[in-house]
Order: C-alpha cells, then sequence, then structure tokens
C-alpha cells in the first residue's frame, strides 16, 4: 500500500516529485474522453522509469499467440490494446540543456488531476546547469467536447536567466507495446508531412495472417507560441520523416519573461472515416480546433465534465480520503466509456495501460452496466448489449471451435472483435461462466429500464445462443442421476478444472429458464415476433424446450449439509479449509506461492458463490446469503479487483456494517493506494464501477422491485452524509443520507414512486421528500 497522493475532494494530487513510484502516478493521472486517451506522462519526455501510454479507442493489433505448448482450440492471437503515436511530445532545450526532470534538480513540483475539469496540470521549479532556474507550468486535457482531439498548454519562465530556448513540438509514431508477445512493433508508416507549425503522421497496423482489420490512425498537431501572453512567430524549421515529424523553433526568452506554447492534437481512426478521407479530414479537424484556441477548447470541455457530473457525482461529507475515491472511480469510468459508439466497450485498463490486452470481458456485463444504467441515458447500456449481439455469430463460431454446433454460442473471455484471445487454457476452454454474464446483462437492462424492446429484438436470439452451448456443456451424470457439468474455472481463477463449480451450474440454470421464461412471454405478447426469432434461429420448439426445462430440473448443486452451504465445487470440502488470517504474512499469494500452491489451497480470488448470491440475491433467503458469506468471506484474499466490492454489497444487506466498509475503502482507494501493488500497470476500469455499486447497492441498498425503484439506505459510521443521483425510467433522483434522514429530491420534470425501507414514498417532479 502506498500513501503519497494528498487526499482532496476534487483533485489527484502528487506533491512533491516520486520518481520511484512514476509509473503508478502517470496511470492514475490518465487522460481520456472515450475515444482517445493517453498515460499523465510529462510532455517534455523523461528518461527515468516511465511507461509512455497513447491510445485510441477500438484501435489493436492481433499479437500471435505465445504459449509453451500447443493446444488444439487456442485462439491464433491476442488482440493488444496500441499503444499509438505519442501526441503530447514536446521536447525542450535551454541553452546546452535538454529538459528532463530525471536529470535536472527539482526544487518543486506539484502534478495535479482536476477531476471536475478533467485537466491534468503540473507546476514545477527546476534547477538547470549553472543555477539556472526554470519554472514550468503545463495543462492538458482530452477534450470531451471534442471527443478526437486534445490540448496542451505549456508555459515556461526562467527565473534568474536569460537564454537561448529550442522548442520543438512533435509527434512519434515510433512506438512500442511494452505488452508485445514477440517483442515486434505494431505499425507501419504510411504518410508523414509538416509544414511550418503543423505536422501529420498516418500509420497503419502492420498486416497479419489472421484476417483482422489493419487500422490507419491520422494523428495532426498544429502549435503557436506567445510571449509574455502576447503571440510570438518565430521561424519553425521542420522534419517529416517515417513515423515522425517535429516542428521546431528557437527564440531568446529573457530573464522573468513567460514563453507559452499551445499544442493541439487530434486522432482519426479508419474505424470511422475511409482511408482517403483520414489526411484532409485531420487537417480540418486541426484547423478547427486550433482556430478556437486553447481557452475556448478548454471551456467547452470543462461544461462537457459538468454535464457528467451532473448526472452521476457521489458526495461523501465528513472522509476526503472516501470522497477523493469515489469521484477518481467514477471520473475514469466516464474517461473510458461515453456509450456514443456501439463498437467500443470498457477494457479492463482502459486507457491507461496495456495490461490484459482486449478490450472486452465479463467485467462490462457483471460490473459495468448497472453504473452505466443509472447515471447515463439508457442508450448507453443498451449499446454494450448491442456489442455483443453484434458479435453473436462470432460467438457461435468461438464454440464450434471447440467442437460445439447447431447455434451454440460461446462468447470469448476477452475480445476486441468478437473472436476470442485469450489463451491460457483453463480461462479460454473452462471461465465459461462468462458467457451466463451475458445473459444477466439482457436481464438487469430489461429489470432496469422496464425496455423489454431490446430483450424481443435481439436480446433473445443471444439468449437461445447461450442456452444451447449450456444445453451441450452439461452432460447426464448416471452415478447422481442428474446433469453435472464438468472441467471448469469458475470466477475464482485459484482453482481450475473443477467439476461443478455451484455458480457456473447456478447461471447456467438461470439462463436457461430465464430464456424459456422470455420465450413463454413473448409467445403470449407477440406470437408473430416470436416466430420471427424462432425461424431465424431455427429454434426447435417441441425439443430445445423440453431439454432445457429438464436440465433446470434436474441439475446438481454441490451443498454441504452439515454446514448449509453451496460449495464452490464439488471437491471443496476436500481441502484444509484455512483462512486468510492464517496466511496474513504471505498474502498476496500471487505474488508469494507457487501457482500448483494456489490451486490446491482453499483461498478463493474473488467473489465466486458469492459472485452468485449478489446476482440471484432475490431467488435466496437472508439465511442462506449470511450462512455462505460467513464461510466464504474468510477465505477469500480479494486478489482480484473486481472482488471487494461484491463482499461490500452482500455485507451490506446483511447488516455487517463493519465489513462492508472494510470492502470498500479496499475497492474505493485500491489504484489511489496500490493497494495490489500493480497499479503502475494501469489503472483498474471497470472494478470501478464495483465501487459505485458498493455505495449505490451496498449503503444505499438500491434495487429494482417489480418494477420500482427501491431504497435500504443507511449512513456508514465513519461518514456525516452522503448523497448520488441516480436515473431511473425517465426520472432523475438525487438521493442524500445523513445521520437520521434521507432525501430523495426529484430534479426532473417526471414524477415517481419509490420504496424506501419497503414503503411507497412518491416524489413529484421537481419535488422533495424528507424521511
Ligand atoms: C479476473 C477476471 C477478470 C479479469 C479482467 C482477472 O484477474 O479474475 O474475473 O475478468 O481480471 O478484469
Amino acid at each position: 500500500m502506498k500513501n503519497y497522493i494528498t487526499h482532496d475532494e476534487w483533485c489527484i494530487v502528487e506533491e512533491g516529485f516520486h520518481p520511484e513510484h512514476n509509473e503508478i502516478t502517470e496511470s492514475l493521472m490518465s487522460l481520456g474522453n472515450g475515444r482517445m486517451g493517453q498515460r499523465g506522462n510529462f510532455e517534455e519526455g523523461y528518461s527515468g522509469k516511465t511507461l509512455l501510454g497513447n491510445y485510441v479507442a477500438g484501435v489493436y493489433f492481433p499479437d500471435k499467440t505465445r504459449v509453451g505448448w500447443w493446444k488444439n482450440g487456442y485462439p491464433d492471437y491476442f488482440a493488444k490494446v496500441l499503444n499509438a503515436c505519442n501526441w503530447a511530445g514536446i521536447e525542450i532545450r535551454i541553452g546546452a540543456d535538454l529538459l528532463d526532470l530525471n536529470t535536472c534538480k527539482i526544487d518543486d513540483f506539484k502534478r495535479v488531476l482536476n477531476m471536475k475539469e478533467g485537466v491534468l496540470d503540473r507546476t514545477a521549479t527546476v534547477t538547470l546547469s549553472g543555477g539556472r532556474k526554470l519554472r514550468i507550468h503545463s495543462k492538458r486535457f482530452c477534450s470531451m467536447a471534442d471527443d478526437e482531439a486534445g490540448a496542451i498548454s505549456y508555459s515556461m519562465v526562467p527565473l534568474n536567466f536569460t537564454d537561448h530556448f529550442s522548442i520543438t513540438p512533435f509527434l512519434d509514431g515510433n512506438i512500442r507495446n511494452r505488452d508485445s508477445n514477440y517483442d515486434e512493433s505494431f505499425w507501419n508508416g504510411i504518410a508523414h508531412e509538416a509544414q511550418a507549425c503543423e505536422g501529420y503522421l498516418v500509420l497503419e497496423t502492420k498486416s497479419n495472417p489472421y484476417q483482422v482489420e489493419q487500422f490507419r490512425v491520422a494523428t495532426g498537431m498544429k502549435f503557436d507560441f506567445k510571449l509574455n501572453g502576447m503571440p510570438a512567430e518565430p521561424a519553425v524549421q521542420y522534419i517529416a520523416q517515417d513515423k515522425y515529424v517535429n516542428g521546431s523553433t528557437q527564440l531568446e526568452v529573457k530573464e522573468g519573461q513567460e514563453l507559452t506554447i499551445y499544442k493541439y492534437a487530434v486522432n482519426l481512426s479508419s474505424a470511422n472515416y475511409a482511408h482517403d478521407e483520414l489526411l484532409p479530414k485531420a487537417k480540418a479537424y486541426i484547423a478547427r480546433i486550433a482556430d478556437k484556441g486553447f481557452d475556448r477548447m478548454y471551456a467547452e470541455h470543462v461544461q462537457a465534465w459538468a454535464g457528467k457530473w451532473e448526472k452521476n457525482d457521489i458526495t461523501i461529507a465528513g472522509d476526503v480520503a472516501a470522497q477523493q475515491g469515489i469521484r477518481f472511480n467514477i471520473f475514469h469510468l466516464n474517461q473510458t466509456y461515453t456509450g456514443e459508439d456501439e463498437r467500443l466497450n470498457i477494457g479492463p485498463k482502459g486507457f491507461t495501460g496495456e495490461k490484459y490486452g482486449g478490450s472486452t470481458y465479463w467485467d462490462t456485463e457483471a460490473y459495468c452496466i448497472p453504473f452505466y444504467l443509472s447515471t447515463a441515458d439508457d442508450k448507453v447500456a443498451r449499446n454494450l448489449l448491442v456489442y455483443r449481439y453484434k458479435h453473436l455469430q462470432k460467438a457461435i463460431e468461438n464454440a464450434a471451435k471447440l467442437g460445439f454446433s447447431e447455434g451454440a454460442a460461446l462468447y470469448p473471455m476477452v475480445t476486441m472483435n468478437g473472436e476470442e484471445c485469450h489463451n491460457e487454457w483453463e480461462i479460454t476452454f473452462e471461465e465459461i461462466h462468462r458467457n451466463g454474464a451475458i445473459a444477466y446483462a439482457i436481464y438487469d437492462y430489461t429489470r432496469y429500464t422496464g425496455d423489454e424492446s431490446y430483450v424481443t429484438d435481439r436480446g433473445l436470439e443471444v439468449l437461445i445462443g447461450i442456452s444451447r452451448f449450456w444445453k451441450q456443456r452439461v452432460n447426464w451424470s448416471e452415478e447422481k442421476g442428474q446433469y453435472v457439468m464438468l472441467g471448469v474455472t469458475g470466477p475464482n481463477e485459484y482453482e481450475n478444472n473443477v467439476n461443478n463449480n455451484w455458480y457456473t451450474n447456478y447461471i447456467a440454470c438461470w439462463t436457461l429458464r430465464y430464456t424459456l421464461e422470455v420465450i413463454d412471454k413473448l409467445w403470449k405478447q407477440d406470437s408473430r415476433k416470436l416466430n420471427e426469432v424462432i425461424f431465424k434461429t431455427n429454434l426447435q420448439l417441441n425439443t430445445e424446450l423440453a431439454d432445457w426445462k429438464h436440465i433446470v430440473d434436474n441439475m446438481h448443486y454441490p451443498f454441504d449439509p452439515n454446514r448449509q452451504v453451496f460449495l464452490q465445487q464439488q471437491g471443496f470440502l476436500d481441502k484444509q479449509l484455512l483462512t486468510v488470517t492464517d496466511i496474513a504474512d504471505q498474502r498476496p499469494i500471487n505474488q508469494r506461492w507457487s501457482w500448483d500452491r494456489i490451486l490446491r489451497s482453499c483461498f478463493i480470488k474473488q467473489a465466486d458463490v458469492l459472485q452468485g448470491l449478489y446476482f440471484f440475491e432475490h431467488e435466496f433467503d437472508a439465511g442462506a446469503i449470511r450462512r455462505n458469506f460467513d464461510f466464504y468471506e474468510p477465505m477469500t484474499v480479494h486478489e482480484s479487483s473486481l472482488s471487494p466490492c461484491v463482499h461490500s454489497i452482500l455485507a451490506a444487506g446483511l447488516g455487517l456494517r463493519e465489513k462492508a466498509y472494510e470492502m470498500y475503502l479496499r475497492t474505493a482507494r485500491l489504484d489511489l493506494d496500490d493497494y495490489n501493488n500493480d497499479t503502475e500497470d494501469g489503472l483498474h476500469i471497470t472494478s470501478m464501477a464495483g465501487t459505485w455499486m458498493s455505495v449505490v447497492k451496498g449503503f444505499a441498498g438500491q434495487r429494482v422491485k417489480d418494477g420500482v425503484l427501491s431504497f435500504k439506505p443507511y449512513l456508514p459510521e465513519q461518514w456525516q452524509g452522503y448523497s448520488f443521483r441516480i436515473g431511473f425510467r425517465g426520472s432523475l433522483l438525487k438521493v442524500s443520507v445523513s445521520k437520521g434522514s434521507v432525501s430523495i429530491e426529484n430534479v426532473s420534470d417526471s414524477g415517481i414512486t419509490v420504496l424506501v425501507n419497503d414503503q411507497k414514498v412518491f416524489v413529484d417532479a421537481l419535488a422533495s421528500v424528507q424521511l
């Protein structure tokens, strides 16, 4: 755990430079706008520990799979999120010195990510050779208003000297992924152009044998200068070569004068523009934003952020660390995914690092959808569902590669384009519970929005494909006289190749049940529509539905009759049952123990049985949830960031308030305090939605019951109060919880009935109730 980030309600502050943590800070201070993003690197470059990172949404490379021993069924490639052209670079020389915070003396330093405004702000005073002191101030953002653009303002004041400054803004496409299987570069240069204060590069991903689209990205820059607030127009010399362009200028800056460089940049991808349009459109875009200028771009960007905060801010009174933590999570979720484009998704690292490859995991459905459902227009969550709908054919092909047939669909564990990319057999082949989360998200969306059109128009086809997979994946056990599911990995990846993982069996049968329910309902409401789906999917009503029902009625669920708990898998009780307190000095076990030892141990990486009880809480009584919680929580090491939030929500529901708060803290400040020692790789974006859920679903007990929004709020004793915004079926509410009172303010113009502690409460448009 690290504790060098200053607590502040709206800002992430590094006070004094911490070079040893630089890669962590770069992750924390990443910027993004849903279309592009970058780590919090220094514009002038840095020769110390740094991971330079720039990313363009949806742009990836199919990196050839690397495994020790090839197994049939492995995917050919692992799609890597691509580290793209560095557009923020400005090389600076003062006299003979190259400005580099790794080599000069730093007198003072402050790096601030202002989350309210979405801007990275850095001030520093450094001493160069000969005792020359220089003051630096940079501001940078990825515009939320012009979402293919970013802008930088970079100022310098020589405090005690006059000298020649050489300023070289550049675009650099000579970038390699740190996460590359064969240490190859993934980009080719296609075009380069520079003139006066402008430069352009068009890069293309290298060709590949997998018929995966080759992406082109056009990056453009334009820059100008001010000296003491007045436009300066020094002569600029430029270089344009393969994958690198710059424009360089020299000018004398006198002691006390302020030189400011404004750099505007755009990234346009072939996902959105035809190849021959890329360069002209990039030029037009650059001209437009440079014309606006930094201040106006910035004002529009801040206004766009204000609109987002208006919908999804959470305030916490009396605990600055908690306030900072929750805003940090909400901020990064908004930077990663805006829901504008149904081809995009939410990568576990977003735009903050390269690890984890592809952009889409079950994390989206299991964790992120509830956040976007409550804090954004319905279209945003719907787009996430449409993304999977569009990948249905690929999911059917994925299943076929593993030997399934007749329209059975297996969604990938990791993907960019619908094809499976993950290449560890125990995950690719066995961690099939992911399929269930995709079905669950359809249910979750429908339950929350009341919009049945998605499930009937598109979702049912997905449900049928997934149900067919479960049907073929189970087998009848003569010995048990029940269906079993063998050789799986549950959400707890610290056990592989287990039989009858309770969670997987449960979500499989739940999917079959839900699919049958949807079919039945549609039959009654719109049989013509149903017939269309039957025709399209070639659904065999007589046989398939009966088979599914038979599985639902006869599935094996491992259970311990003595403890009255569900068993994570059939052999779980053969393990030596210890608790995490027994191994307190050996954690995290994934960094200290051999894999073999982990697999044989009882220790649980992340919520597994408890994940199921969280999803299907309404199907279990509180006693069952409590018994399972008491059994599994002491064995859970939470070495996946996705875990503590589920435990926090369950604990809150069970009245275990201390536990709920302890788990909340772990999720809220996971990256800020580097709990798992891995923030330098990038942030845990998807689990950030879990943090939001811990407050809204945990402390405030938000659920949807029979189409009605329901709350059971309480105030953690560490806080003086908290409030959040939540949208539901056309209404927008502000819920505030303080000691002894709950207030619900309806800030929209449509009245709504909600349940508070199971009592119906009507909140009129633009009115509020105090409880
Ligand atoms: C977790 C998975 C998760 C993945 C990406 C892994 O560590 O075990 O459940 O999907 O990270 O977040």
